[in-house]
């Protein structure tokens, strides 16, 4: 057996941050984000929400797409780098909200490649015969680890959950492949030092902001072009199909530019390409499946089309998948 993606949804929390927003806490501007990065807002959820709230949405709108109960799930798996508590995993939060009571759950950190991540670990688990019937997301409150004095990374980020509802399917159909890549050695281009047992929690630790997000954005940016573009390639070339094949490209929304340039390099039209972080910044993990719930609700995407989409993060780790939708 196979797996395939049988419900989408997503959701944002309501609360906007915009460039004109952050000109009033940082030294930026709004034509400056908008032409370096592409976004002009982002969503923010209230201080001390709950990471498992925004999956809890996202949730139920996928099940309900899916015509699909909570009880009906074997598998939750979340990808997250901003989880609830450090334990117990965000998943068994969200599957105790859910009311998912037969489920097995767990979280998977891989950054910005989460999702990806987090749909192989299920794809995986379906075809072993571990479970019929998963649960996947793509969830973060990254405003929790952002340092709102910090104009290089606190224009970049928003809040969001993505969810799909994987049920088995004949080999050949839903999830063709998932390719996951990473580089440890390259981890500190983004990273958060802490608190964890390296950085535990201390009173110099908060003095020197290391509970926040930290990130070299220039080196991290050619690193996303090159990888995102070879891990798509790859996921194109082992299951003998070209970018012509390919009905919507949905790649990690990071930066726009970041975005064209992968876009190019592979030969996808524009029209192929689908957008939407000017509205919601880069959301880590939830970017994609947001973006793959909004890409069906708006008709980019049909039965029977191929997506390919392609992820890129701290770790540094990359990913692709392609999808007989
Ligand atoms: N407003 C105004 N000026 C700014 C701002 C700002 N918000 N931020 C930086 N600058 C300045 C810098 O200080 C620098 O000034 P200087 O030349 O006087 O030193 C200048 O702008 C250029 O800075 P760069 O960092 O070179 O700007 P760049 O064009 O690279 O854009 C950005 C920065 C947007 C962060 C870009 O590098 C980027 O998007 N990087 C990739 C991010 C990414 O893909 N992350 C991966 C996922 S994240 C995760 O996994 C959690």
């Amino acid at each position: 057996m196979a797996s395939k993606i049988v419900g989408l949804g997503m959701h944002a929390p309501p609360k906007k941050l915009t460039n004109h927003d952050l000109e009033k806490m940082v030294e930026t501007s709004d034509s400056w984000i908008l032409e370096r990065t592409g976004i002009r807002s982002r969503r923010i959820a209230d201080p001390g929400g709950a990471n498992s709230d925004l999956a809890l949405i996202a949730s139920k709108r996928a099940l309900a797409d899916a015509g699909v109960r909570p009880e009906d799930i074997d598998l939750i798996v979340v990808g997250t780098c901003t989880a609830d508590m450090p334990l117990p995993s965000t998943a068994c939060f969200l599957q105790m909200k859910l009311g998912a009571r037969n489920a097995c759950a767990m979280d998977v950190n891989a950054a910005c490649s989460g999702f990806l991540y987090s749909l192989s670990v299920a794809d995986a688990l379906i075809r072993a015969g571990r479970g019929k019937k998963a649960l996947v997301l793509g969830s973060e409150v990254l405003s929790s680890i952002v340092d709102y004095t910090d104009r290089s990374t606190c224009i970049l980020f928003g809040d969001g959950a993505g969810a799909a509802v994987l049920a088995e399917c004949a080999e050949g159909e839903g999830i063709l492949s998932c390719h996951l890549q990473s580089d440890g050695g390259l981890w500190e281009l983004i990273h958060c030092p802490g608190p964890g047992t390296v950085n535990p929690l201390t009173p110099d630790l908060i003095s020197r902001r290391m509970m926040y997000l930290r990130m070299s954005g220039n080196e991290t940016f050619k690193h996303a072009v090159t990888k995102m573009a070879d891990v798509a390639m790859k996921a194109l070339s082992e299951n003998g199909f070209g970018i012509d094949d390919v009905a919507l490209f949905i790649p990690h929304q990071a930066n726009l530019r970041i975005i064209n340039a992968v876009g190019k390099r592979l030969g996808v039209p524009p029209d192929r390409v689908f957008v939407n972080l000017e509205q919601y910044g880069n959301t880590s993990a939830a970017s994609i499946p947001i973006a793959l719930s909004e890409a069906k609700a708006q008709g980019r995407i049909m039965p029977g089309d191929l997506a390919l989409l392609v992820a890129f993060g701290a770790g540094l780790t990359w990913a692709s998948a392609l999808i007989r939708m």
